[in-house]
């Protein structure tokens, strides 16, 4: 691969603003990369759609960022690489990432008694993708899944990790009181926000896995493997944002997510988007 390859952007989308829990782990593990960040605020959720309509954005949104020259395509969003993970694949001629093999990968590593639980949006757990991708590593794992519906509108609303949240989790969380598992996998982009109150409802001996920081490693290996890392001589990478809406409280959000202003914010007009097949 050329240099000129290396020194272009990583393309990540989410259907919101969730997926900056990504972009702050790929930050974290590879400074020098710049990244080209979509957040589908107009159309968010994603996790309540049906599979044709997620496939249908999810190739919009690559194709906008293969216009802008990206190296790879993360797709951060849970649902999104559920449901329209191979089609992507199958469709665009770069490297393309979900969030759920690299999870389930860690979740196998981890798991010391072969239990494994897996939180997510209801078309994710829906769409057995983490319960496949679990099995096709260890067949003999026991997997227990729930959705959790409930969990984004809470963190989109900033709402404070006190007795609303503890209770709406224990409530979804005691199908794990049956099952115990020793490891959990986080699998919506927003739930490493409940990190420490999910931790407090499991209890200290289960292992939460935050499929986002999974993928960071993920994305670093595929872009080492092809000689397209950007080592940016010590620069610190460029981080563009683009979202389809500005939403109420939207800086708020973003910057309390990515743990800092963002640096350049670019709405695109959905029927722009729209024009992409
Ligand atoms: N980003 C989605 C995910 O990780 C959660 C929000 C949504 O429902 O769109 O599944």
């Amino acid at each position: 691969m050329s240099e000129l390859n290396a020194k272009r952007a990583i393309g990540v989308f989410d259907s919101g603003l969730g997926g900056i829990s990504v972009v702050r782990a790929i930050i974290d593990l590879l400074p020098h990369e710049h990244l080209i960040y979509f957040g589908d605020t107009a159309r968010v959720p994603y996790g309540s759609k049906s599979n044709e309509t997620v496939i249908r954005f999810a190739h919009q949104i690559s194709s906008f960022l293969i216009e802008k020259q990206v190296k790879m395509i993360v797709v951060a969003c849970n649902t999104a690489s559920a449901v329209a993970l191979q089609s992507l694949q199958q469709s665009f001629n770069i490297p393309i990432v979900g969030v759920i093999e690299p999870g389930s990968e860690a979740a196998v590593k981890s798991s010391r008694h072969r239990r494994i639980g897996v939180i997510g949006t209801a078309s994710t757990i829906r769409s057995g993708a983490y319960r496949a991708a679990i099995r096709a590593l260890d067949s003999d794992i026991e997997v227990t899944d729930q959705a959790c519906p409930l969990l984004v509108p809470l963190v989109e609303e900033d709402w404070p990790l006190d007795g609303v949240v503890r209770q709406v989790l224990e409530s979804y969380l005691a199908t794990f009181k049956t099952h115990e598992p020793d490891s959990l996998i986080l699998g919506c982009t927003h739930y490493p926000y409940l990190k420490s109150i999910i931790q407090e409802v499991m209890g200290p001996s289960v292992h939460l896995v935050d499929s986002g920081e999974e993928t960071a490693t993920r994305v670093q290996k595929v872009l080492a493997e092809m000689g397209m890392l950007n080592h940016g001589n010590g620069d610190p990478g460029r981080h563009n944002f683009y979202v389809s809406d500005f939403p109420q409280k939207f800086e708020e959000t973003a910057s309390r997510f990515l743990g800092r202003p963002l640096d350049k914010l670019f709405k695109v007009e959905l029927e722009v988007l729209e024009s992409y097949k």
